[in-house]
């Protein structure tokens, strides 16, 4: 696997770039120039992988989504768990997974999980639209009713090195997919979060390129591990960790694991994703954890299980290589890990 260490900024502005990437780049780069202020934003993140914080190992002083208002969807939880999907460490406790947060909409850095409450998550909708036969924009509500619901305890491994394992509620990416009838020339899903930099203000950080965008092939998405979760510990999903609904890949790095998604947009041409425009020679489009292939600035053979205090070696596909594998066949020459 090759790794390129070229620099975000150092990418050519060459044709594919659409106009308003551009102007977010070229405001990147301006930023760049501003120096150290700027500097350590723009030298992006999703790097907080060495430090410890006290979420990670006991989530003391902090408060839990226990406290937010119900959720119109409550009664609909606890889900029904899928033995199918078993783990073999034990799950992480839920008020480690519930401060100890990337959203960047709120906050880059972890504790945001006060500031996610302003989130306000109704009305929500959901639009599903591009290549497929009817547009469809739905409320979340609405669309819930229409999914098979279940409960899966999956791993999560983030890019930074840090894992959990947690119980996701929610349904799986391709009764979704399988609702929206893609047509046959869709090759792509794209995924976008909500835009509403008053309610987040870390929207109007200007050297983001909002709104977070994420992609999957289709057949990464009718992959019956992918999922969206609409709960988590049998509850809604808290505001922080993504509410009303994000999208779960296990195999990947937890990047791709949009939250807050408004619309699914079905596409022929790849979607250039959050992450890659930011800095697409450390964060790619395919994202799958391998512990071999070390991101250009630390390694990625072990990661640091959240509340334990212990670093265990990383697996490949993180461990969900039997249901993932065979979907890369055929795109060695790809950047499958990074
Ligand atoms: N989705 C949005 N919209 N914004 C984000 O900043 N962060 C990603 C992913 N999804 C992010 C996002 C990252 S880097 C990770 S590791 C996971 O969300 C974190 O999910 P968690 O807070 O539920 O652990």
């Amino acid at each position: 696997m090759l790794i390129r260490n070229k620099r975000g900024w150092e990418i050519g502005e060459s044709a594919v770039t659409p106009e308003g990437i551009f102007v977010q780049r070229r405001r990147l780069v301006k930023a760049l120039a501003m120096g150290p202020i700027l500097a350590p934003a723009a030298s992006f993140l999703l790097a907080g992988c060495g430090e410890e914080d006290a979420a990670a190992t006991g989530g003391k002083n902090r408060n839990s989504a226990e406290a937010a208002p119900a959720d119109p969807s409550a009664s609909l939880y606890p889900m029904m768990r899928n033995p199918r999907y078993q783990i073999t460490r034990p799950l992480t406790d839920e008020k480690i997974a519930t401060t100890y947060n990337n959203f960047y909409e709120f906050g880059s850095h972890k504790q945001i999980h006060r500031a996610a409450q302003a989130l306000r998550i109704r009305p929500w909708t959901v639009t599903l639209d591009g290549l497929v036969e009817k547009k469809i924009t739905i409320g979340v509500d609405e669309l819930l009713r229409k999914m098979p619901l279940e409960e899966r305890l999956y791993r999560h491994r983030c890019v930074e090195a840090w894992s959990m394992t947690v119980p996701w509620s929610g349904f799986a990416l391709k009764a979704l997919v399988d609702f929206a009838k893609p047509l046959g020339s869709a090759k792509y899903v794209r995924m976008e979060t909500f835009s509403d930099a008053e309610m987040a203000p870390g929207q109007k950080q200007f050297w983001y390129p909002w709104p977070y965008v994420e992609g999957l092939t289709i057949a990464e998405a009718v992959n019956e591990l992918a999922f969206i979760a609409t709960g988590l510990y049998g509850k809604p999903m808290p505001k922080q960790n993504g509410s009303p609904l994000r999208l779960a890949v296990p195999w990947k790095y937890g990047f791709k694991s949009i939250k807050s998604i408004v619309k699914f947009t079905f596409l022929e041409e790849r979607p250039k994703t959050f992450w890659e425009i930011v800095n697409g020679s450390e964060y790619g489009f395919w994202a799958n954890v391998n512990p071999e292939v070390p991101h250009p600035r630390w390694s990625q053979a072990r990661e640091r299980v959240l509340g334990t205090g212990k670093k265990v070696p990383t697996q490949l596909f993180n461990g969900y290589g039997a249901f993932v594998a065979g979907l890369y066949k055929g795109l060695e020459g790809e950047r499958l890990f990074m």
